[in-house]
């Protein structure tokens, strides 16, 4: 773990073994580590013009000065970043800025060492950073280390074998993730589950040996009647496909179908420790989609928990039914005021959109404009895609009241498919989002992070919480 802390020494204080990143206006990928004439070291990195630096490269930059800490085994490294006569990083004001420092620092030096044997015999031990003053610009930061932490639980959570994270061990990391602070997690066992007639999230998670939970965490910051945002996350810890069995290549990474679920703990770890004067209660229907004597069938029937059928026509589509009865169970319980859901739902967003951005698919304009905008301020980017009933004809089940994938088994805008499907669920008058997040479950070139989950979309569902 990287130590990142906040001095108030001037750079040529720190200790000798502290190297300094120094930014110059050459291309991003030059560099050069010098001794300057006192005998420290000095690195120095290219940042590209000052007027042409963007919130989108400053992100990126913070992180491969990291990343170029890491190659070049340093250990110690000390940041002198204001907003460096950049227009576009002024308009965005310091608290942005120093926040933003902060998360992404704590993005770039996440490692996943679980079940690595050897302990590596290098770390970057500690992240220096000078010439912070103001009250709010460090309280600014030590809330992006905050946030950024809880983006790197997200990654702990959702980087762990389906072996090692079932639905129970979901359940715990759950109360690990706020344990200390006021938020309250319950978690309902599939007993509770079939006697409130969620025969989705039963359908789905039957079949294994860790049986289905609905985990449930609630954190009321204000007046206990005000009502709260629902997030609710996906929480498939291991995705075989089921009897639709995956083929080889696009079932090992199957242990991160979790993402959206796991996005939604560490959401709420983040709102908890920083106590947010919010009410928010966070809903993760967990089940392994595995096969067995007792799993469903391609073809079965299942009655959700809102009463409406359906006719399960694919047992790789499994998201969708947890989610519906998760949605159900929302509005029943907490009449919610909005109702967010992250899931890794569909390979056809990967298609439609490839591994930049995740989808966002709303029939509202200002919640559809709000995430899109807090996508680009936290970099979770999200890019809408259209729900229209126009494409709910093609659920129409003979047999059932809905099928879970288009009745024709064509593979038409999937992305929309599985949002559609979803609508049939969500609240009639309350605003709900739809984030398919397979896009960003696991970091891609260029992404500067370590491979692995990328706790995406902590960082846009805690801002919207603040701003709610
Ligand atoms: N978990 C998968 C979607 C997925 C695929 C996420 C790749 C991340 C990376 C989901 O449950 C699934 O299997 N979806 C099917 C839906 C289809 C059967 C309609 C898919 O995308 O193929
Ligand atoms: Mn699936
Ligand atoms: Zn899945």
């Amino acid at each position: 773990m990287t130590k990142i802390t906040l001095t108030t020494k001037e750079f040529d204080q720190l200790p000798k073994q502290c190297v300094k990143i120094v930014l110059t206006e050459d291309k991003p990928d030059w560099h050069r580590l010098v001794e300057t004439k006192d005998g420290r070291l000095e690195y120095r990195m290219g940042a590209g013009k000052r007027k042409d630096m963007t919130v989108r490269k400053y992100r990126t930059l913070v992180r491969s000065i990291v990343m170029a800490a890491k190659s070049h085994k340093l250990t110690h490294i000390a940041l002198q970043l204001g907003p460096m006569g950049c227009p576009k990083l002024e308009e965005k004001g310091s608290k942005w800025y120093y926040r933003t420092l902060a998360e992404q620092l704590q993005l770039a030096t996440y490692e996943f060492t679980t079940y690595k044997s050897k302990k590596s015999d290098y770390a970057l031990k500690e992240i220096m950073i000078c010439g912070i003053k103001k009250a709010a610009d460090k309280q600014a930061f030590k809330t992006g280390l905050i946030t950024g932490e809880a983006v790197n639980y997200t990654r702990d959570v959702a980087n762990t074998s389906g072996e090692d994270m079932a639905p129970s061990q979901l359940a715990e990391a759950a109360k690990k993730a706020v344990s200390g602070t006021k938020a309250k997690v319950k978690v309902l066992d599939h007993k509770k589950i079939k006697q409130l007639k969620m025969g989705l999230l039963d359908a789905v998670g039957k079949g294994a040996k860790d049986k289905p939970r609905l985990i449930i965490i609630e954190y009321f910051g204000a007046a206990k009647k005000s009502a709260p945002v629902a997030l609710i996350g996906k929480g498939i810890t291991y995705d075989s496909g089921g009897l639709n069995v995956k083929p080889t290549g696009a079932m090992h990474d199957m242990h991160m179908d979790m993402s959206g679920g796991a996005a939604v703990i560490g959401t709420m770890r983040a709102i908890a420790k920083l106590g947010l004067k919010k009410n928010v209660v966070a809903l993760i229907p967990a089940a392994e989609n595995s096969i067995s004597a007792d799993c469903m069938r391609a073809g079965d029937i299942a009655t959700s928990m809102s009463g409406q059928t359906v006719e399960i026509l694919h047992t790789d589509a499994e998201g969708r039914l947890v989610l519906a009865d998760a949605m159900t169970y929302a509005e029943k319980y907490y009449q919610p005021k909005a109702m967010i859901d992250v899931a890794t739902l569909t390979g056809a967003s990967l298609v439609a959109l490839g591994q930049k951005t995740s989808a966002v698919l709303t029939k509202s304009k200002s919640l559809q404009d709000k995430l899109v905008e807090i996508g680009e301020d936290t970099g979770d980017l999200m890019w809408p895609l259209p729900l229209w009933d126009e494409y709910k004809s093609s659920l129409k089940s003979t047999r059932a009241d809905i099928a879970n994938i288009a009745v024709n088994f064509a593979r038409w805008g999937g992305c929309i498919e599985g949002g559609t499907f979803l609508s049939f669920f969500a609240p009639k008058k309350t605003p709900w989002a739809h984030i398919d997040m397979a896009p960003r479950m696991e970091s891609a070139a260029g992404d500067k992070l370590v491979k692995g989950a990328t706790g995406e979309p902590v960082k846009t569902l805690l801002r919207y919480i603040e701003t709610s």
